[in-house]
């Protein structure tokens, strides 16, 4: 059997940090409401002119640096975003250039804020196939551009950031106890799409668009469907949530990780919270989460990692690694 074990983290967020009084000068809202309702405290937005490739590009770089690896010895590039430099190429190629790499494939996933998940499960997938033997997976967001700045509703929930980490084929026995991504849970429905979605796109207005979502009904959604999902990823490797040793979820609300933590029976200590300084950073949520994390020395080798994530479409889904 081949795993696909994390060889390094990195990541990166832009020098611009926006506290929640900044909203409470341009907006009928207050920093009590924010911090009560969601748990952000602050976020980072990106500075102008920068790319969501050029944020990925320095995540990438730095879990390349902690795997003590080169541009040379990947294979490729899955990166998850919502938000590129451009309708096409893929904005993946551009990280694939300013790592300097003229080998390999680079490609974009859209799975909105369950992006990373889905972008892990398909490198860890191409690794198990043969295609790759490292992979570069990267979630990075710019969702500062996509926000209706008059609807206090969503624009005081999301930020922009990068994470990344190296994924590399190591030989497993087969059992739960090796280490790598164990199992992997991935969900779609698009009858919900009108609870969150961009009002934009090159195919119907042209335009970007701007984000639109009912907050509340998403929330409920969140709720059912993130346990659910974590779940079944650890039936399917073998474990139960007795097993867990870190939740690292999607940081969209602390109310809704709470909950969640709650319905597995995890105890807070056990969860990775960042969402008080990142906001919501869609896809970049769980990389960037798991490289805070990795860079305060949490993680102990054999630790049982479960990632979760909700987003437009819905789609939603989880993954299960031994660290
Ligand atoms: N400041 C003050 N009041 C506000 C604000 C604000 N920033 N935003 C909304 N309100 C008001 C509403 O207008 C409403 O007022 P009303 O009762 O007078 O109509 C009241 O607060 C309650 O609104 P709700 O939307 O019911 O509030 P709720 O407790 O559900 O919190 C929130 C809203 C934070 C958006 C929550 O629903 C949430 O986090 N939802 C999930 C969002 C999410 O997780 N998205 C993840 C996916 S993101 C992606 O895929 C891109």
């Amino acid at each position: 059997t081949i795993r696909s074990v994390v060889r390094g983290t990195g990541h990166y967020l832009p020098d611009r940090v926006i506290e929640n009084s900044w909203f409470e000068e341009r907006l009928d809202t207050t920093d009590d409401w924010i911090r009560t309702r969601t748990g952000i405290e602050r976020r980072h937005f990106a500075a102008e002119g920068q790319a969501t490739s050029d944020m990925g590009l320095r995540a990438a770089r730095a879990a390349l640096d902690r795997a003590g690896l080169k541009p040379d010895d990947i294979d490729g590039i899955v990166l998850a975003t919502s938000t590129p430099d451009h309708t096409f190429p893929a904005s993946a190629t551009m990280i694939q250039h300013g790592l300097g790499m003229t080998h390999g494939f680079a490609y974009d996933v859209q799975a909105v804020c369950a992006g990373f998940v889905f972008a892990l499960a398909n490198a860890d997938a191409m690794i198990r196939g043969g295609l790759a033997r490292r992979v570069l997976v990267i979630g990075a967001e710019t969702f500062s551009r996509i926000m209706d700045w008059s609807d206090r509703g969503t624009c005081v929930l999301f930020g922009d950031g990068a994470g990344a980490v190296v994924l590399e084929g190591q030989k497993g026995t087969g059992s739960s106890n090796d280490q790598g991504i164990l199992a992997c849970d991935l969900n779609s429905d698009g009858r919900y799409r009108d609870l969150l979605y961009v009002d934009g796109g090159v195919s119907t207005t042209g335009t970007a668009g701007q984000l639109r979502m009912q907050g509340n009904l998403v929330f409920r959604h969140a709720v059912e469907k993130l346990a659910k999902t974590a779940h079944a990823a650890l039936d399917k490797a073998g474990l139960a949530a007795a097993d867990v040793d870190w939740l690292v979820p999607h940081q969209a609300n602390a109310r809704i990780i709470t909950a969640t933590a709650q319905k597995m029976g995890l105890p807070m200590d056990k969860v990775i919270l960042t969402v008080a300084d990142h906001g919501n950073t869609s896809a970049a949520s769980i990389p960037l989460a798991l490289s805070v994390a990795d860079g305060e020395g949490r993680f102990r080798q054999g630790d049982v990692i479960v990632t979760e994530a909700i987003g437009g479409g819905l789609s939603w889904g989880s993954v299960v690694l031994r660290w």
